[in-house]
């Protein structure tokens, strides 16, 4: 399963980069708001930061909701950086632009998908990524990790090259369940991706080891 980190602050992005296992990087108006960035040429500059760290997939979300729209923001973000997979809302007007862009080789993650219908409608226009929200459904009291597994099963029948990417990652858990049902790819925050590493017996088993050696090494 691949790892993305979901953010759009520079440092978490390189220390997750710097820990070897970051495949690639989502980002939302929300979390570049969060960080700050603002003004249509501060963003497209942010997005050459983050291709500069990490050699992957990056995630850039068009703001237009009509079809010309998508189309104008998608091929700027996508002409920014080879790295950059345009990132379209999963909306009629979206499905449009996402079939366009796969007819031009712009490579799209279709976002805010919340039904096995929406994802089966992104795989048919040709969406490299879909987006199901695993926390927000778990939010509304829905399993989220029930339809990632129901999208599966439907790409898999029709051997569907959309990779499942699931976003909305909350914690360590979601990330172990996501991989057990089979989905491409997770993006979630770094706190989510360092708590795989945590378990309070590898802390204490290290704690006598080096405890051992330096009796032992006076
Ligand atoms: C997906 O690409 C989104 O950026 C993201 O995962 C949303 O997560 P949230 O529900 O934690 O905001």
């Amino acid at each position: 399963m691949k790892f993305f980190i979901d953010t759009a602050n520079l440092a978490e992005i390189k220390e997750a980069y710097d820990l070897g296992i970051l495949d690639g990087v989502t980002t939302n108006p929300s979390l570049m708001a969060k960080e700050g960035i603002t003004g249509a040429e501060n963003i497209l500059n942010h997005y050459v930061a983050i291709c500069n760290i990490v050699d992957g997939p990056v995630s850039a979300e068009v703001i237009a909701t009509d079809f010309e729209g998508m189309v104008r923001e998608g091929e700027q973000l996508a002409a920014l950086h080879k790295n950059i997979v345009v990132k379209i809302p999963m909306i009629l007007e979206g499905i449009k632009a996402i079939k366009y862009f796969a007819s031009k080789g712009i490579r799209t993650n279709c976002t805010l998908i919340f039904s096995a219908g929406q994802a089966l409608l992104a795989a048919k226009a040709g969406a490299t990524y879909i987006s199901p929200f695993l926390g927000r459904l778990d939010d509304v009291s829905t399993d989220g990790i029930q339809l990632i597994q129901q999208i599966r099963v439907i790409y898999d029948n029709y051997a569907f090259d959309t990779e499942i990417l699931a976003a909305s990652v909350r914690h360590p858990m979601h990330i172990i369940h996501c991989a057990e049902i089979g989905a491409d790819v997770m993006t979630g925050p770094l706190s989510a991706i360092k708590a795989l590493a945590k378990h309070p017996l590898t802390d204490l088993g290290l704690q006598q080891f080096l405890a051992d050696y330096a009796k032992g090494n006076k």
